[in-house]
C-alpha cells in the first residue's frame, strides 16, 4: 500500500512515484496537521517538522487551547470561528445562528483503489493504481464529521483530494462554506500562475509573486468561466519548465470556483480550492451529507513541464472515458463559421461532398437546424427539425452524408431557453428567474432550470428523440450563457442557496444519461468557446472546443495555457477561413494547419469557397493528422519557448512515450531584420538514440539534440511555421 499510518508516532505518509504528502496527529485533542509535501520521503520520522509552536507574541506557556496555537498550526482541513482567523475551509450556520466549527480526528481508513463520487465527475483508479486514506475529522459538539479523503497515485505525481461532511447531529444546520482541499505550508518565495482571459481569449498564462494577504482566482458565473480558471500553481519564483518544485491544484468542477492563496502574519501559506462561498448555504438535516468536488494536486520537483505531463497523463488514463479515450477523432468540418445561420440541406451536402473528397470525415451541423431558428434571437429549447432548412428531414441528410462516407455529428444547447420559443410559451417557469424580476437577456436567452427533474427529463428526451432519428455519431454540447438571476418557481429562501450547485448536478446527470445511453458518442464540450473547458466536463467529453477564436496567431496563448495542463488529445482545434472572423488576421492556410495539429484537428469553414491554392492544401493536412495524430494524442507535450513571453516565435514538441519520434511545431509569428536561424534545444528524447531529422541526411545522438539543439532556418513573412519531425534510426 502507498500510504500508511505510524501508530506510535501518529504519522499518515502517502506516496507516489516521487513525492511524499504527511500528515501529523498531535495533541491530546487529536488535532491533524500538515506536515510535508515534496519529494519522497523514505521514513516516517519527520514529525519535528510539524509546526506546534506557539506565536511569538504569546507570553504564557501551555497555551494550545487559546488562539495563539489555532493562528499557526498548519492544519489539513481548517474549523472556522475558534481562533484561526487565516480563511477557513468550512463554516456553517445552526438554528442558534451560530458559525464555530472545530476539528478533531475521529477515525481513519485506508484502501487500495478509489471509490467515486456520487452525482460527481472524479479520476478514478483500480487497486493496482492508488490508495486512498479517509480522515474523519469532527466537531463534538456540532456532531459535524468532516471526512477528508486523499488517493496517491502510484505511478503518477498526483494526489488527489475531496471532502465529504455528514451531520451526524439531532438538529439541521446550513453548510455555508465547504473548500475541497486546504493546505498549508511555509511561505517560500513562491510565485503562482492562474489562467485569465474573456470570450476568445482563454486560459491566457499569468505568472506572479506570492505577496502578503489574499489573492484568488474564482467564478460566480454558475460557469468554470472564460475569465479566470479553476487551477492555480505554486512554484519556486526560479522554477522553469524543467527545474523547480511546482504544486498544481486543479478542481474537478464545472460552476462557481475559488482558489485561494494567503500569506500569513507567521510566514505561512494557505492554499485552498473549492466551491465559491458566495451565494452557497446547503441544508444539512439530521443524517444528511454533502459531497464537495475533488481537487487534483500534481507535485513536480522538476518544473513546470513535469507537472503538464502528469496531469496530461492522469486525465488520459483517470478521467476521460469513453469508446474515443484512446482512439484517433474523426477529422470534421463544422459549418459554424461557414454558413452561421444560413444554410440548407443543398448547401451543407455540398460542403459534405467537396469534404469527403478531400480527406474530411465527419461533417458537423452547427447552431440553427431546429424550430425557427434563423437568428441567435430564438428557439433554444425547440429541439425539432426546421424542416425549411432541411428539406427531406434530417435523417435525409444524414443517409446523404453517410452515403459519402462520412459520419455526421450535431449541435445542441440543451440547457438554454429563447424567451421566443415554443417550449418558453409552454413553461415560463423553466427559465431561471426571481419572481417579480425580469432576468437578465444574454444573447437573447434564459437558462433553463435544471434543479428541476421534469427539466431535466424533458431536456434528455428531447436530445434522445434526435439522436435517435438518424444515425449521428457525434454531439458538440454548447452553453452560451452565464447564469444570473438566481430563481425559479420551485426555490425558496431555504433552498436558493443550493441552487448554482444543483444546477451543475442536473447538467452532469444530463451528460451521464447522455453517454450512458450513447456510448458510441463522441461527445465534445463546449461554452461560448472555451468558457467550460474544465476537468469536470472532461469526465463526460473526451474533447473540449477550445476557444470561438480560431485564428492561429491568437490560439497560440489560448493552446499553450491550455496544454499546461490539458492533454492535446481534449483541444478542440480547427482551421478556419481568412481573414479571420474573430480578428480579422490573413495567416497562411499552412499555419492555420499546423497550429490545429495540436488538438482534435478539423476545419471551420466552406470548403467550396475557399481559395483554391487552400484547398489543395487538405488532402496533405489530412495525412498529416493521420501520420501525426498517435503521438500528438498519447505522447509527452514539451514547451521550448512561447510566444505569450518572447512576442516572436512559439515552439512545443511532442515525444512518444518510447521516445522513438519526436514532432517539434515552431510558428514564426513575427519576423525581424538581422537576425539569423533560430537554435532550438530539444527535450525529453533518450541520450543514447540515434535520431534522423526527416527530410535531412542528419542523423544525431539524442544527446547532441538536447545539449547542442538543432537550427530552424528562418522563415520569410510573418504567421509562418515548420514541422519538424524526428525519428529513431538503427
Ligand atoms: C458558440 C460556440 C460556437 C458556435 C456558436 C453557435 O459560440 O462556441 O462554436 O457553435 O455558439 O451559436
Amino acid at each position: 500500500m502507498n500510504i500508511q499510518y505510524h501508530e506510535e508516532l501518529k504519522i499518515f505518509k502517502l506516496d507516489t512515484k516521487n513525492t511524499s504528502y504527511v500528515i501529523g496527529v498531535v495533541d491530546e485533542e487529536e488535532f491533524v496537521g500538515h506536515i510535508y509535501y515534496g519529494k519522497k520521503l523514505d521514513e516516517f520520522q519527520v514529525g519535528y517538522l510539524m509546526r506546534t509552536e506557539e506565536a511569538p507574541f504569546v507570553p504564557s506557556k501551555n497555551n494550545r487551547d487559546r488562539t495563539s496555537f489555532y493562528d499557526c498550526f498548519p492544519v489539513e482541513y481548517t474549523g472556522h470561528g475558534v481562533g484561526d482567523f487565516r480563511d477557513s475551509s468550512i463554516s456553517v450556520k445552526t438554528k442558534a445562528g451560530h458559525s464555530a466549527v472545530c476539528l478533531t480526528l475521529k477515525s481513519y481508513e485506508i484502501y487500495a483503489g478509489k471509490k467515486k463520487l456520487q452525482g460527481l465527475p472524479a479520476t478514478f483508479g483500480e487497486e493496482a493504481d492508488c490508495s486512498t486514506l479517509e480522515l474523519t475529522l469532527w466537531d463534538k459538539v456540532l456532531n459535524l464529521e468532516v471526512m477528508l479523503s486523499y488517493t496517491a497515485y502510484r505511478e503518477l505525481d498526483a494526489i488527489i483530494r475531496s471532502v465529504k461532511v455528514k451531520n451526524c447531529g439531532q438538529e439541521s444546520l446550513v453548510l455555508t462554506k465547504i473548500m475541497s482541499m486546504c493546505l498549508d505550508m511555509d511561505q517560500d518565495g513562491y510565485d503562482m500562475i492562474t489562467m485569465h482571459g474573456s470570450w476568445a481569449r482563454e486560459r491566457h498564462v499569468q505568472r506572479k509573486a506570492v505577496g502578503l494577504g489574499k489573492q484568488s482566482v474564482g467564478s460566480v458565473r454558475g460557469e468554470s468561466s472564460h475569465q479566470e480558471h479553476p487551477f492555480l500553481a505554486l512554484l519556486d519564483d526560479k522554477a522553469t519548465q524543467e527545474s523547480g518544485n511546482v504544486y498544481g491544484f486543479h478542481f474537478v468542477y464545472s460552476g462557481n470556483f475559488l482558489a485561494q492563496v494567503e500569506v500569513s502574519q507567521f510566514d505561512s501559506l494557505r492554499m485552498m480550492m473549492g466551491i465559491h462561498p458566495t451565494d452557497f448555504a446547503w441544508n444539512l438535516q439530521a443524517g444528511s451529507e454533502f459531497q464537495a468536488p475533488e481537487v487534483v494536486m500534481v507535485y513536480s520537483s522538476e518544473g513546470i513541464g513535469q507537472m503538464s505531463r502528469t496531469y496530461h497523463d492522469l486525465y488520459r488514463n483517470h478521467l476521460i472515458r469513453g469508446s474515443y479515450k484512446d482512439k484517433k477523432r474523426p477529422i470534421l468540418i463544422n459549418n459554424w463559421e461557414a454558413t452561421y445561420f444560413e444554410f440548407d440541406t443543398d448547401k451543407l451536402l455540398n460542403i459534405a461532398r467537396e469534404a469527403s473528397g478531400l480527406g474530411i470525415e465527419m461533417l458537423v451541423m452547427d447552431d440553427g437546424w431546429f424550430g425557427n431558428r434563423f437568428d441567435d434571437n430564438r428557439a433554444l429549447g425547440d429541439w425539432f427539425v426546421n424542416e425549411e432548412k432541411l428539406k427531406g428531414g434530417l435523417k435525409y441528410l444524414v443517409d446523404e452524408v453517410n452515403k459519402l462516407g462520412m459520419k455526421f455529428g450535431i449541435w445542441f444547447e440543451p440547457e438554454m431557453i429563447s424567451p421566443d420559443s415554443e417550449l418558453y410559451r409552454a413553461h415560463p417557469d423553466w427559465a431561471i428567474a426571481i419572481d417579480g424580476r425580469t432576468p437578465s437577456l444574454c444573447r437573447g436567452q434564459y437558462v433553463l432550470d435544471l434543479t428541476r427533474k421534469e427539466v431535466v427529463d424533458y431536456t434528455f428526451e428531447s436530445l434522445r428523440k434526435i439522436l435517435t432519428s438518424a444515425n449521428i455519431e457525434y454531439v458538440k454540447w454548447d452553453m452560451n450563457r452565464q447564469l444570473t438571476d438566481i430563481g425559479g418557481a420551485f426555490t425558496n429562501a431555504d433552498s436558493v442557496g443550493e441552487f448554482y450547485h444543483r444546477y451543475m448536478l442536473g447538467v452532469y446527470e444530463l451528460q451521464e444519461r447522455l453517454i450512458t445511453e450513447f456510448p458510441n458518442l463522441l461527445l465534445e464540450n463546449c461554452s461560448g468557446g472555451g468558457a467550460r473547458f474544465d476537468p469536470g466536463m472532461l469526465y463526460y467529453s473526451p474533447q473540449i472546443w477550445c476557444s470561438d477564436d480560431t485564428d492561429a496567431i491568437e490560439r497560440l496563448a489560448i493552446q499553450e495555457g491550455t496544454a499546461m495542463i490539458y492533454p492535446l488529445s481534449t483541444m478542440g482545434a480547427h482551421v478556419s477561413d481568412c481573414p479571420n472572423h474573430t480578428v480579422g488576421r490573413n495567416t497562411p492556410f499552412e499555419t492555420r494547419g499546423h497550429v490545429a495539429l495540436a488538438g482534435t484537428f478539423g476545419y471551420e469553414l466552406d470548403v467550396t469557397k475557399i481559395p483554391e491554392e487552400d484547398r489543395t492544401m487538405i488532402p496533405e493536412q489530412v495525412s498529416m493528422y493521420h501520420k501525426y495524430n498517435d503521438l500528438v494524442r498519447t505522447g509527452d507535450y514539451y514547451r521550448i519557448a512561447s510566444y505569450h513571453e518572447n512576442h516572436f516565435y512559439d515552439c512545443y514538441q511532442v515525444v512518444s512515450k518510447d521516445k522513438t519520434e519526436c514532432l517539434i511545431t515552431f510558428v514564426q509569428v513575427l519576423n525581424r531584420p538581422n537576425y539569423k536561424n533560430r537554435r532550438i534545444l530539444i527535450k525529453g528524447l533518450n541520450p543514447e538514440f540515434r535520431y534522423q531529422l526527416e527530410g535531412s541526411e542528419l542523423v544525431l545522438k539524442g544527446s547532441t539534440l538536447m545539449h547542442a539543439g538543432i537550427m530552424v532556418e528562418k522563415l520569410w513573412g510573418d504567421f509562418r511555421s515548420k514541422l519538424l519531425y524526428l525519428k529513431v534510426v538503427q
